[in-house]
């Protein structure tokens, strides 16, 4: 049992964090940097799609309340991820700090589980970002060929000159008499993934480039969408008082709507703010990580949150929320205002939105095995890195071509629920652990400190826990037999190879 519960050792980390030379980690982010990697990550298929389905089936324009709800809950983690990145500053996040605080099983399950939220959550995006970009082609009148375009055995029909999946045609068109065909391989989501891996591949300072630029014009675009809504807003008061008006819709009795509906939408869009904890992954590749990663934390989760709640007010104002549950709301609700490019518009940034958060969350995934790597949790090749470009090459390939293979090939729109609940378990296991160090060790040098401990910290994991019961027993279900795989891997190989297990057990008392 007790060689379950050892610790990494605070020398063994703080060795690590300073280690040079060709076969380590490049240090070259600053704080923005690390602030964009964070909006790379966050701003995508959640603002873009989420918030419409989650106005329209749970929260009415309350959904702007959900979204504060859990923003506080991502604060929660966010204060107490900035203060084991600023003392852990190296590239396993939350593995690491469960490593250095709760023991070797626990940092194992956490690393493990973060798989549900990067892996999973890149391939989630990939198949959502074909999906986009064929709609932008099409609107074009650039033609793929449609069993290229689709997950083998998707049925695509052919309505208002674009292919679309049956399944998303509008409610009373049934698809009969309308030209068929059946997706084979989704090409599409293949290209994008390729090119984000190569870009990932090359180098760090080119990847956090990559993401910048494309962040700029993202931002651009939730800015233009605020302005142009804001504005019609601000000339036609008597459409957002219709709009808005009830704000809390009564309830349904069933969990949705009315006071009940808030949380119920929290646990939904959730999923649109994950991925500002991917920051702290970097944490090997920041220049100067003590002062960076608190700010590289929080600065994405302010902007983000600030932006989300702004724009679920624009959305729900400018048209009625019973309409918002579309593949695309925001560009629904832009249209509203006549402005006839803004459809178009919002469909390019939701397109450059999802790559950079395909981005952020591969690159998390390979820093995380890496860690897991290097501590002989996992073999050597996951740890192996580029003598020249500085990149742990193997598994971002690995994962890359996970990424994908998953949305080429099975249908997975339907991932997110996962991806949320992988998260929430690992902010959960974060918190405790935050606490959990300050009781061990009281003293330790603290260069960012969470707020208000262990207050901060108990309310990061009651909130996390909260929305994890929000979800279905089938997300459940599944993220349990993920963790149970985890598990026989770590009994049949990682318990054998771990560097921690070879260290003499006096090791865990510093
Ligand atoms: N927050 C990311 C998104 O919304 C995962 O796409």
């Amino acid at each position: 049992m007790s060689k379950l519960l050892r610790i990494k050792p605070m020398s063994m980390l703080s060795m690590e964090a300073g280690e040079q030379g060709e076969h380590t980690l490049k240090r070259s982010l600053g704080a923005l940097n690390l602030i964009t990697l964070g909006i790379g990550a966050v701003i995508g298929a959640g603002i873009f799609v989420l918030t419409g389905q989650a106005a329209a089936l749970h929260a009415g324009p309350s959904v702007a309340l959900s979204f504060v709800l859990a923003g506080f809950t991502c604060a929660f983690a966010g204060l107490c991820y900035a203060e084991f990145a600023s003392i852990i500053p190296i590239a396993g996040s939350a593995y690491t700090y469960g490593y250095a605080t709760l023991g070797e099983l626990v940092a194992w399950i956490i690393g493990w589980d973060l798989c549900l939220e990067y892996a999973f959550g890149a391939a989630t995006v990939a198949s959502g970002w074909a999906g986009y970009f064929n709609s932008l082609l099409q609107q074009l009148h650039i033609y793929i060929p449609p069993q290229l375009t689709a997950t083998t055995g998707t049925t695509l029909v052919f309505y208002q000159q674009q292919w679309l999946p049956l399944m998303s045609l509008p409610p009373g068109v049934s698809g009969v008499g309308l030209p068929h065909a059946t997706g084979s391989f989704n090409l599409i989501a293949v290209l994008i993934v390729m090119v984000i891996t190569t870009i990932l591949v090359i180098g760090i300072k080119e990847s956090a480039n990559f993401n910048s630029a494309i962040v700029i014009v993202k931002l651009g675009i939730v800015g233009v969408f605020l302005v142009v809504g804001g504005y019609f807003l601000l000339r036609h008061p008597a459409v957002a008082q219709t709009n808005w008006h009830p704000f809390i819709p009564p309830s349904d009795g069933h969990g949705n709507f009315g006071w009940g509906g808030i949380p119920t939408a929290a646990a939904s869009i959730f999923f649109a703010y994950i991925g500002f904890d991917a920051v702290s992954t970097a944490a090997q590749e920041a220049k100067n990580p003590q002062r960076d990663m608190p700010i590289g934390i929080m600065g994405s989760l302010v902007v983000c949150t600030v932006l989300y709640i702004l724009v679920s007010l624009v959305l729900t104002g400018l048209v009625s929320y019973k309409t918002l549950n579309v593949a695309a709301p925001v560009a629904l609700a832009i249209d509203a205002t006549g402005v006839s490019w803004g459809s178009m518009l919002v469909k390019i940034g939701a397109v450059f939105g999802l790559a950079t958060v395909m981005l952020v969350m591969l690159l998390g995934q390979s820093r995380v095995f890496y860690s897991m790597s290097r501590d002989g949790l996992l073999p050597k090749w996951a740890s192996a890195i580029h003598p020249r470009f500085r990149t742990p090459w193997i598994t971002t390939i690995v994962f890359g071509a996970f990424a994908a293979i998953m949305p080429a090939f099975l249908p997975i729109d339907n991932l997110s629920q996962l991806v949320n609940i992988g998260t929430l378990l690992a902010f959960t296991i974060v918190c405790a652990g935050v606490w959990v160090l300050r009781v061990r060790h009281p003293d330790m040098a603290r260069p960012f400190k969470t707020p208000l401990v262990p207050l901060v910290p108990i309310l990061g994991m009651v909130t996390a826990l909260y929305l994890m019961t929000r979800l279905a027993m089938i997300t459940w279900a599944v993220m349990i037999g993920w963790l149970l795989i985890g598990l026989v891997i770590y009994f049949t190989y990682s318990i054998k190879h771990s560097k921690v297990q070879a260290l003499p057990v006096a090791g865990e008392a510093d």
